[in-house]
């Protein structure tokens, strides 16, 4: 068995020890986009392994690429788990800039992000693309997390139940079933670095509708898959956000960038 086989088996006891907490599970996740340098990685990850995180919240990074590797080094046999922001829906080859998902795995990452609306607007990600990501990412045993979201005009159209279900059939036409092997993050693209967030009972709502879509697809088992939500996640408004149904964790941006707000947030989710 490979070193990363050993350190994948030995995780996956520590979360099944630990799961069975009876509390609601949360995923934090931290997208830190393009910023940071190796000191800042460093030093952020220091902190947060000095920091008490309950078994019932799973905090998982998105360094970029670069810094994987730091991570790898710093988060051996740690409960914290990570993963790339990207990933290729090649599997190798001549394919210039591009970081597979095998490489991912190389890296000791659990999950890959798939489809941020950022990748979407700029660079061309179509919904077939996407699917091809998370299919690549599923196929070497990484996690996707598949991003989707409404533009501030689809919302206000009311066409945000079709956009988002346009962007999950497309993932499902890639990988049917094994979307039981996925998360999904449910990003409103107007919410995301605005500051400004939806309304409780529309992110109830939303959320509950992704649910149902989940359900019909893969079943009961659809059912089981966390949504989380991302834009604009704040220390202020993460326990407002966390009380919503079917909330299963959270995507964060501009407030995972630094350790003390980061922190809070998992404080804030630990409290009773
Ligand atoms: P934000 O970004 O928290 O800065 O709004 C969220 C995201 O894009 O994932």
């Amino acid at each position: 068995m490979e070193r990363k086989d050993i350190e994948k088996l030995v995780r996956e006891r520590i979360e099944a020890e630990l799961g069975r907490t009876g509390r609601r599970e949360y995923i934090v996740a931290a997208n830190w986009k393009m910023n940071m340098s190796a000191k800042s990685v460093r030093r952020f990850i220091g902190r947060l392994r000095e920091t008490e995180i309950p078994a019932h919240l799973k905090a998982v990074i998105f360094p970029p690429f670069p810094y994987l590797h730091i991570l790898q080094d710093m988060l051996r046999y740690d409960r914290i788990t990570y993963g790339g922001q990207d990933v290729a829906k090649e599997e190798s080859g001549a394919y210039t800039g591009e970081v597979s998902a095998a490489m991912l795995a190389d890296c000791g990452c659990t999950y890959a992000l798939i489809g941020h609306s950022e990748r979407r607007s700029y660079y061309g990600d179509t919904p077939r693309i996407t699917a091809g990501k998370a299919a690549a990412a599923l196929d070497k045993g990484l996690t996707p997390v598949i991003c989707i979201g409404e533009s501030l005009e689809e919302r206000r159209a009311g066409r945000y139940r079709d956009v988002l279900k346009g962007q999950l059939d497309a993932v499902y036409a890639g990988i049917g079933e094994r979307m039981t092997g996925c998360v999904v993050a449910y990003e409103p693209v107007w919410a995301i670095g605005t500051g400004v967030i939806p309304g409780l009972s529309d992110i109830e709502e939303t959320h509950g509708y992704i649910h149902g879509l989940l359900g019909t697809m893969a079943g009961n088992e659809g059912k089981t898959v966390p949504v989380l939500y991302g834009g604009s996640v704040k220390p202020d408004n993460i326990r407002d956000i966390a009380s919503v149904r079917h909330v299963g964790g959270f995507l964060i941006g501009g407030a995972s960038l630094d350790i003390e707000s980061y922190t809070d947030i998992l404080g804030l989710l630990s409290e009773g």
